[in-house]
């Protein structure tokens, strides 16, 4: 069935995620030594509905392994979330001919890829988001670099924290997931991590790791907050209120997303990339590529978006001895 496949398309949907171009890259370049032809398609779903196209050789991936970002665009698009919308979307893969789509983003991109495929279109996801919350993976494309990122910003506070004996509280993204902020409190040695994962109790989980903390001879403390789990602001309020500190409030926001890629990113990006090609042209279709391990595998995209994701136990009882339960 290798030669049945004659036109691919790609796109990059939701939150972008640095190494979504080393991705793109990969998709094109495998694609074309099968000698299938690929389609950008910029801005996502968007794209796809108002046929927002761009011919792609190997040439025009050159360059990008390297760079932040994606040179495709992305949108979160409400339009495509109707059978309207999903119609429009279908006309466009029929009038440039597509024999299959690869779609790079997080979850709700997968469920987008999900809705097309009902009109018969073979879709492949790839997972590309900072947050690492998607079900069926290990991991996702960008979050290597994103945790670096924070950590560089976290050592960078810690430094005047340090001079100054004060309290800093740094709240990271991960949407509903408090997958990054553990991960990076594990690596700055924080002194609180709060997570959506874990109802959050002031006492227990701020106010006395803080007090240990000083009773240890510190004296300057660092909490990580996931966007999910309170908001920076409020915690900051209340460790004053609570304990009258005057901690100082960071929101790193959306600095997490840019940069240029980790190596981590860069080649899991372009194995995942390869991969996806390679199951389109093998005729398969409704399919997520995952990491498992060191491996690139993939699983059907419904069993994938059905499975439920909890918080490394191991990484969080690392993290609760290191900051004294
Ligand atoms: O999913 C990636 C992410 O960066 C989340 O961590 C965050 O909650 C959200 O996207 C922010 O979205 P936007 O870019 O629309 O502000």
């Amino acid at each position: 069935m290798e030669n049945a496949v004659k036109r691919i398309g790609v796109l990059t949907s939701g939150g972008d995620a640095p190494g979504m171009n080393a991705c793109i890259r990969a998709v094109v370049r495998s694609a074309n030594a099968r000698g299938i032809e690929c389609v950008g398609i910029r801005r996502g779903w968007q794209g796809l509905i108002s046929g927002d196209i761009l011919e792609m050789d190997n040439a025009s991936v050159s360059r990008i392994i390297n760079r932040g970002g994606t040179i495709l665009y992305s949108a979160r698009c409400d339009e495509f979330r109707t059978h309207e919308g999903q119609e429009k979307a279908y006309a466009t893969c029929k009038l440039i001919g597509l024999d299959g789509l690869v779609a790079i983003g997080g979850d709700g991109t997968f469920r987008g890829a999900q809705d097309l495929s009902k009109f018969g279109v073979s879709v492949v996801g790839i997972p590309g988001t900072i947050d690492n919350d998607i079900v069926c993976t290990d991991y996702t494309i960008g979050f290597d670099t994103a945790a670096n990122t924070a950590v560089e910003c976290m050592d960078k506070l810690r430094d005047t924290m340090q001079s100054h004996e004060r309290c800093s509280v740094v709240e990271v993204m991960g949407h509903r997931s408090g997958y990054l902020a553990l991960y990076v409190g594990v690596a700055i040695g924080a002194t609180a991590v709060l997570v959506p994962e874990r109802p959050y109790d002031f006492e227990k989980h701020v106010a006395e790791k803080i007090r240990r903390a000083r009773i240890s001879g510190k004296t300057n403390f660092m909490i990580v907050v996931a966007e999910g789990a309170a908001s920076g602001m409020a915690v900051g309020e209340q460790i004053k209120k609570e304990l009258g500190l005057d901690p100082r409030v960071t929101i790193l926001g959306h600095i997490q997303r840019g940069g240029n890629p980790t190596a981590k990113d860069r080649v899991t990006a372009t194995r995942m990339g390869y991969e996806a090609v390679q199951l389109l042209a093998e005729g398969k279709t409704n399919r997520i590529v995952c990491a498992s391990g060191d491996q690139i595998v993939n699983v059907d995209i419904d069993e994938g978006l059905a499975m439920t994701k909890t918080l490394n136990p191991e990484e969080f009882e690392v993290m609760a001895v290191m900051t004294g339960r």
